[in-house]
């Protein structure tokens, strides 16, 4: 087949989908006919329990009186509360991200000697291996860095000679090695496509060992790795906000489902990055600024509210951006009041975009922070309240540290990798059963007809 062709939906297959489409649409009333929790939820939005897990908490309901009550949303790290650690490492003008990998990973926080100790062993796993930027990460450079990222973790498998050994030693140390090194394959996946796609200059800068995470990707991304405190500041405070969210979010409950079957490091992390990748997910950050780039072409006056309101509904209708139906940014599995990383990201937001001259943008931000849960909930079924996620600020965040877009969501990745290495590490730990639950089918039973009565 000529490569030219291989992206190509011929008619056939415009008919062959047709027919999947035709022999494939279920009567959504049937879930409740049969009792079956659609996407793992429960009416309220209740994530069906589908495992134990020590390594971190989101709260958005307490209990009154015996009665579940929605209440402003709650991170905690392995019982520790969100707030209390960014608070902490803030106050101490140190670096969190590390802080956070270690609890989250081991369970407890680290004291002075063994957050240095932890630092240090980053440090010396953030190595590829010998040529893996010119074999892997410059060959066939993809435009999307996610995709980059999944096969560079891939194709570590087969440098790794103990590969498919799964004793918790082994696999705290690829997870070590991963979380090490996605700051490098991400950014350098990201030079490797602006030097083959956009005819820019191809640099490779070599992290820093006495920098941080967050340092080290300004210091590997800009021409002359200069970068500011702030930014690298609230860089490494999105890395904590990222770095986990219990088991249920669809990136770290793949984790344990491909974990569960035994399978390598490689291959669970891969599919949890594929899962991330998702718009519903970590992609969300990048929709919500070419959501927001949308509106500020087709809207004259950031300042109309009854304009901005129309837009969104446009957007509910299928009938602007991206035609999904989706205000990006808005709304949470879990949450309903509020989602406490959005919030502790917006405190940041508003200093930072009066030091970057971009007020307008904050309060065309802040507009549609409050009009969107009123449009949603005229336009939708709301069994909870429905408020900006992380993602909403997220994006516009990176957009002032100009960060490409192609990296927002690795970023994500860079972070979530820690909480996806502690939940592979507890799943093992508890070695429990294979994930399998149950689909209902529906489909009759058909008499089988011979190919030449058909
Ligand atoms: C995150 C998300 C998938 C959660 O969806 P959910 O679990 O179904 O949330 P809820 O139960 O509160 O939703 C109730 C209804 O409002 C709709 N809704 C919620 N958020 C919405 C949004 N941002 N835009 C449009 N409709 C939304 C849901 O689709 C659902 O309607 P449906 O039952 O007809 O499908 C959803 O809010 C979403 O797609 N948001 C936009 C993408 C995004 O920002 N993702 C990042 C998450 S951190």
């Amino acid at each position: 087949m000529p490569f030219q062709r291989f992206s190509e939906i011929t008619p056939e297959i415009l008919q062959l989908s047709e027919r999947c489409l035709k022999n494939g649409k279920i009567d959504p009333g049937l879930y409740a006919k049969y009792d079956v929790k659609r996407g793992l939820r429960d009416l309220n939005g209740k994530g069906v329990l589908a495992g134990l897990t020590e390594i971190a908490n989101v709260q958005a309901y307490d209990v009154v009186d015996g009665e579940s009550v929605p209440c402003e949303g709650k991170l905690f790290y392995r019982g520790f509360n969100i707030a209390d650690l960014v608070k902490g490492f803030l106050k101490d003008k140190r670096f969190g991200f590390e802080e956070a990998t270690y609890l989250l990973l081991f369970g407890e926080l680290p004291d002075e000697r063994e957050l240095k100790d932890f630092q240090a062993l980053l440090a010396n796993y953030r190595t590829l291996p010998t040529a893996f930027v010119r074999d892997i990460i410059m060959k066939a450079p993809s435009p999307d860095m996610m995709n980059t990222l999944a096969r560079s973790v891939l194709t570590l498998y087969s440098y790794d000679e103990n590969a498919n050994d799964i004793s918790i030693p082994n696999v705290l140390r690829q997870c070590l090695q991963l979380i090490a090194l996605f700051p490098l394959i991400s950014v350098y996946g990201y030079q490797a496509y602006r030097h083959y796609h956009d005819g820019q200059s191809l640099f490779i800068h070599m992290p820093q060992p006495d920098l941080s995470t967050a340092e080290n990707i300004l210091y590997c991304l800009r021409a002359d790795s200069k970068y500011t405190e702030l930014e690298a500041k609230i860089l490494d405070l999105a890395l904590v906000l990222h770095a986990e969210h219990g088991g249920g979010n669809n990136s770290t409950f793949t984790t344990h489902v491909v974990t569960s079957s035994g399978t390598d490091t490689y291959s669970a992390i891969a599919a949890a990055l594929g899962s991330l990748k998702g718009p519903k997910h970590g992609g969300a950050n990048i929709k919500v600024v070419k959501m927001f780039d949308d509106m500020k072409e087709h809207i004259s006056d950031y300042g109309d509210e009854d304009a901005v309101k129309d837009y969104l509904k446009r957007l509910l209708h299928k009938e602007a951006f991206d035609n999904a139906g989706l205000i990006y940014g808005m709304g949470h599995a879990v949450y309903s009041l509020s989602d406490p990383r959005a919030n502790i990201f917006k405190a940041f937001v508003e200093s930072l975009s009066k030091e970057k001259g971009r007020e307008d943008e904050f309060r065309l931000y802040s507009m549609v922070e409050r009009l969107a849960p009123q449009v949603i909930a005229e336009e939708r079924k709301i069994y909870k309240g429905v408020s900006a996620n992380v993602d909403f600020y997220s994006g516009f965040v990176y957009s002032m540290l100009d960060l490409p877009t192609e990296l927002f969501t690795p970023i994500f990745a860079i972070a979530r990798i820690s909480g996806w290495s502690a939940h592979r590490i507890e799943e093992l730990a508890n070695a429990g059963k294979i994930i399998r639950p149950a689909y209902k089918c529906i489909q009759e039973v058909r008499e089988y007809t011979p190919l030449s009565e058909r």
